[in-house]
């Protein structure tokens, strides 16, 4: 398998006949293709699958939304954007191993019974997409039923990636999202019931099938990108919950002094500080803290400045917002407008000024995506008010 826990990924592309080799398709899917779809469904709820795109809902009961809707077509969009900084996890998994993604996306589109099978890739992915193209090949010229798979490469913004910009982007619309509800479970693409996985959360799916339920709920294995400043930055799977020190220490530790802060999702999750690093990388312990996973590790040493650090993210919502709710822009701007003049006056009243809108700004917009920008702000804003950062 090109990723093995605990070790960082190499470039080592698993072929056809490499996959299955060890058992793909002739095991997970051989097995899934004999099962009645919901009896599919039942075996991932109790494997307690968390979707891999962020948000971390649970993948069976997300399926049994869309299967519990009467309808003549139901279909499976596979996210393969991956726009959050410092996440390469999608991208890496849909180059080495094209076939555990591919077989997965037979599973869960057995799972929900789909008619139709859309596959959303970034089209700055050249790497992904020849290497799923081919793989596509290869698994068509076994006799697979892969031919229903459309792999579509898109234009790359941030906001694509979200669920619903997805679906209107995919439908020949501007990627925005649409104000839920409706969800894409009951009325997504076209109007029809659609589910939305990211392109991990299928890939993890034939390893429920080939290593059983049981080993699952106690393995977990998740992937996770780490960047920044650690010696050895890379794709590491691992348990889910595996204590953020150990995953540091398995990519050879900082690579300045030490390590002042870690983005656990990317930046969209505020920041866990040294004395936060025996924290597991699961939901719950990340939720109680006030941040969460996202497949992103981004490590800020020490000889960098956090105030920098979020200014750059404040940077990037302001530009990359879609511009379809006008306070999201406006609410973005302000937020990167404020942390600039702060690097010119420093004073307690700026910084009373930034807690103000970035609360403001809290839990507004069409999606979640201005919450986002204003929760990074917000931390940083309150932990400099209370002298906790600089
Ligand atoms: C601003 C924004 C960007 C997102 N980008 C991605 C992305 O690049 N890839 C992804 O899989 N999910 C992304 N998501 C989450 C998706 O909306 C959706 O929850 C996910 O694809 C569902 O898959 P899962 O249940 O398998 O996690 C994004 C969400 C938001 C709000």
């Amino acid at each position: 398998m090109p990723f093995i826990i605990a070790e960082p990924s190499n470039d080592h592309r698993e072929s056809y006949s490499e996959y299955v080799g060890r058992g793909g398709y002739r095991t997970a899917w051989a097995k899934v293709r004999a099962m009645e779809a919901t009896a599919v469904r039942t075996a991932v709820l109790s494997a307690g699958l968390r979707g891999r795109g962020g948000a971390g809902f649970p993948t069976a009961k997300k399926w049994e939304l869309a299967t519990a809707v009467e309808a003549s077509r139901r279909v499976l969009i596979i996210n393969g954007a991956e726009g959050e900084p410092g996440s390469f996890k999608d991208r890496t998994l849909m180059t080495l191993a094209p076939h555990r993604v591919l077989e997965g996306i037979l599973i869960a589109a057995h799972a929900i019974q789909a008619t139709d099978i859309l596959f959303y890739i970034n089209d700055q992915f050249g790497d992904s997409i020849s290497s799923l193209e081919h793989a596509l090949r290869e698994a068509e010229q076994d006799g697979l039923p892969v031919s229903m798979i459309k792999l579509l490469p898109e234009t790359h913004t941030y906001i694509a990636g979200e669920e619903t910009a997805l679906i209107n982007a995919l439908m020949g619309l501007p990627a925005q999202p649409w104000h839920k509800p409706p969800y894409p479970t009951t009325q997504g693409y076209q109007g029809h019931p659609t589910i939305v996985n990211n392109a991990e959360t299928v890939a993890v799916l034939p390893i429920i099938f080939e290593k059983g339920v049981t080993w699952f709920v106690r393995n977990q294995p998740m992937l996770f990108s780490v960047s920044g400043d650690v010696k050895r930055p890379g794709v590491y799977e691992m348990p889910l919950g595996t204590p953020l020190r150990q995953l540091l220490d398995i990519t050879g530790g900082p690579s300045q002094n030490s390590i002042q802060a870690v983005l656990p999702g990317g930046f969209s999750m505020p920041w866990l500080k040294p004395e936060q690093f025996d924290t597991p990388l699961d939901y719950e312990s990340l939720r109680l803290l006030g941040t969460g996973l996202g497949g992103s590790i981004i490590v800020i040493g020490d000889e960098r400045s956090l105030y920098d650090q979020t200014r750059q993210i404040a940077n990037f919502f302001a530009q990359e917002t879609c511009g379809k709710c006008p306070l999201c822009v406006r609410g973005t701007r302000t937020l990167a407008q404020q942390m600039a003049e702060l690097a010119n006056t420093f004073n307690p009243e700026a910084v009373g000024t930034l807690v103000q809108s970035a609360k403001k700004f809290r839990h507004k917009g069409i999606c979640s995506f201005l919450d986002t920008a204003a929760h990074m702000v917000e931390e940083y804003a309150v932990a400099l008010n209370t002298r906790t950062v600089l």
